[in-house]
């Protein structure tokens, strides 16, 4: 995750020996150092280095179909939105009014226009202000130098990904092999049922990327039919793993075709037509 001659190395707040695995460690029995977990100054240091840094998957384009479709998300602290053009673009944009820094738009929904509850001042899909009440008429208010600021975003296979690193290269260059390797997946016309809610948890994002040693824990009741050991269904030498353009990715091969953990046992879509078994969950 972090390059030890950059500068932003040099900051981190714990030394980074501590982060390297012990010669020869079990991975269930190594973890970030506690502080990682607990430190305020810690937690203002990984803003910089990993969510003021690298590229977000922030939802699905398929979401927002329709011109004026928009969904709300906060990324690290930054409150944002994206929304569907009538171009067809998607835009992500600041969810901050510029006038007394209101919250604009809340949960999903369409909207023709961006009205801010407050105030009322209004802004159009691609975040200019088109009206602010009372001082459209005043002399010195230029409301055509007002205008949402808009986070860099790129939608890859029907993901939208932002980041706020104008200096990064483009997610789609980093991914271009991805996208040759999973064509069969036609993944950017898969749509969800319903729209992904992000909610806010208590709970710090890493211990999610942190590990699988729960999965024939917690999910024995819902996972393990399809998945009975971590050693028997995960690939951790799938050639979708990329770690030099940091991906890094494992396989997780189900025993049961299309089995999955609802009420029924099976996957409630169909299989995906141009897979093979194997690539739609069965070894
Ligand atoms: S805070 Fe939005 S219009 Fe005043």
């Amino acid at each position: 995750m972090l390059d030890k001659n950059t500068s932003l190395a040099t900051n981190c707040p714990i030394p980074l020996f501590e982060f390297e695995l012990p010669n020869g460690a079990a991975v269930p029995s190594h973890s970030l150092p506690a502080d990682c977990f607990v430190s305020s100054e810690f937690y203002n240091f990984e803003f910089k280095a990993v969510w003021e840094k690298e590229w977000f998957c922030i939802g699905r384009a398929t979401d927002i179909p329709k011109p004026g479709d928009f969904f709300t998300v906060t990324v690290g602290n930054e409150p944002l939105f994206a929304v569907r053009h009538g171009s067809g673009a998607v835009h992500v944009m600041t969810n901050v009014c510029q006038h007394r820094s209101m919250l604009l738009l809340e949960g999903h929904g369409n909207v023709r226009r961006i009205r801010c509850p407050l105030h009322s001042w209004v802004y159009d899909l691609e975040g200019h202000l088109l009206s602010a009440p009372a001082l459209n008429d005043v002399e010195d208010f230029d409301k055509n130098g007002v205008c949402l600021p808009r986070i860099r975003s790129e939608v890859w296979e029907g993901f939208i990904f932002i980041t706020f690193n104008e200096s990064l290269a483009p997610i789609g260059d980093r991914l271009a092999h991805l996208s040759k390797q999973l064509v069969n997946f036609r993944i950017s016309e898969l749509s969800a049922a319903t729209s992904l809610e992000m909610m806010p948890y208590e709970w710090d994002w890493k211990i999610y990327g942190d590990e699988c040693y729960h999965c024939t824990h917690l999910h024995s009741g819902t996972w393990c039919d399809f998945y009975p050991t971590p050693e028997s269904c995960i690939d951790e030498a799938t050639p979708f793993s990329d770690p030099g353009r940091g991906i890094v990715a494992y396989e997780l091969n189900s025993a049961v075709l299309d089995g999955a953990p609802t009420r029924t046992g099976k996957a409630l879509h169909p299989l995906l037509p141009d897979l093979t078994e194997r690539r739609n969950g069965h070894e």
